[in-house]
């Protein structure tokens, strides 16, 4: 008899590898200063961003997932052909259908695998990793690629001052696989709140209001946001979010080694680190260099930590979500 789920099934995943690919093009406070009526000073003391990368006109969000991917693979000293799926978060897809994860799939050459997107905004790396997760301690597969990735200048309006500043483009990637040992996922959380869909969206395109000339002249295929409102539920909901992973992963916040919030605002995540009690060196910042990059800014942060030394074998990691839909989520991770 040939093994079931059942009896494959084991006790954790654990991060075989990360990647990230940014795209070279960038966008600094200096340029956004032409375009609008905006300023260098402004942007700073608001949002902590001095620039975030562009993607080139011919490319698309799968193209920066497919190398975040391959980079992850090589890091993790594996072939492409071992992985057994594709989970790819993402708000900014190459098309409504078919999914990212196919194109990554595509450009991989990596026909029979199953490749899916997720659909939780900025959480969707950690809702991704999630699922891989479950799917490889259920014993289903071995080794899962879970990649953010965003071409989130595509879908805003540069005639927006309280959004364009904010967004920029990018992809993260890390790769599951079985853990027989103390390394790997102690906790996962996610949560969700419908009810507050309208303060943070992009209207048009989808089957309420289908893409039409009237959509597109009202701007409707473009981020919309309530600021305000959405910063005090990201604070809010990620402090009660990281309170809820630390508690089933049963450690305490001194015992973090680095905790990477989703990179939305410096302002978010200094209120943040101050709720919970975090020191400075345990916070992982990079909103400076790349903006908001939505479902890419926690793999990213995660790969470059690695590659800097800030997270070794051994380092505990918490890593907390959150963006439209509302979604949030945490990820407890020994390495
Ligand atoms: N330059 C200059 N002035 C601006 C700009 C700008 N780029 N944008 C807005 N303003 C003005 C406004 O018009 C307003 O002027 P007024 O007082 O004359 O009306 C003033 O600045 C204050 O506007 P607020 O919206 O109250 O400014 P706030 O301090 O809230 O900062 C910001 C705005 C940066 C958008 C902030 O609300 C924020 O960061 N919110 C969270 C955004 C976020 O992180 N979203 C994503 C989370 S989820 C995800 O990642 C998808």
């Amino acid at each position: 008899m040939p093994p079931t789920f059942r009896d494959k099934a084991r006790g954790a995943s654990r991060i075989l590898g990360t990647g990230r690919c940014v795209p070279e093009d960038v966008i600094t406070n200096e340029d956004l200063e032409k375009i609008i009526d905006t300023t260098d000073e402004w942007i700073t003391t608001r949002t902590g961003m001095k620039r975030r990368h562009k993607v080139a006109e011919e490319e698309a969000t799968s193209d920066l997932a497919a190398v975040a991917l391959r980079r992850a693979s090589e890091d993790a000293g594996i072939e492409l052909t071992d992985l057994d799926a594709i989970i790819v978060g993402t708000a900014s897809p190459d098309m409504p259908f078919p999914s990212t994860a196919c194109f990554v799939q595509q450009h991989l050459d990596l026909p029979g695998i199953p490749a899916f997107d997720i659909s939780a905004a900025c959480s969707g790396f950690i809702y991704g990793s999630t699922m891989a997760n479950s799917l490889i301690v259920s014993g289903q597969f071995e080794t899962v690629g879970v990649i953010g990735a965003e071409t989130l200048t595509r879908i805003t309006n540069y005639k927006d001052r309280s959004t364009c500043v904010l967004f920029g483009d990018g992809a993260g990637a890390a790769i599951y696989g079985p853990s027989d040992g103390q390394q790997g996922v102690i906790a996962a959380y996610l949560g969700a709140d419908g009810n507050l869909s309208h303060l943070l969206n992009m209207p048009g395109g989808g089957s309420r209001q289908p893409a039409s000339y009237e959509t597109v002249d009202a701007d409707l295929h473009y981020i919309r946001m309530e600021g305000s409102e959405v910063f005090k539920s990201a604070v809010r909901a990620m402090e009660s979010s990281a309170k809820k992973a630390i508690e089933i992963a049963g450690i305490t916040i001194e015992e973090i080694d680095l905790f990477i919030p989703h990179q939305a605002n410096i302002r978010i995540i200094k209120a943040l680190a101050s709720r919970i009690n975090l020191k400075p060196e345990q916070l992982y910042v990079n909103v400076e260099e790349y903006g908001n990059t939505s479902a890419a800014s926690i793999p990213i942060a995660l790969d470059e930590a690695r590659e800097l030394g800030i997270i070794t074998e051994g380092s505990l990691v918490v890593m907390v979500a959150f963006g439209g839909g509302f979604t949030w989520g945490s990820l407890v991770v020994r390495f």
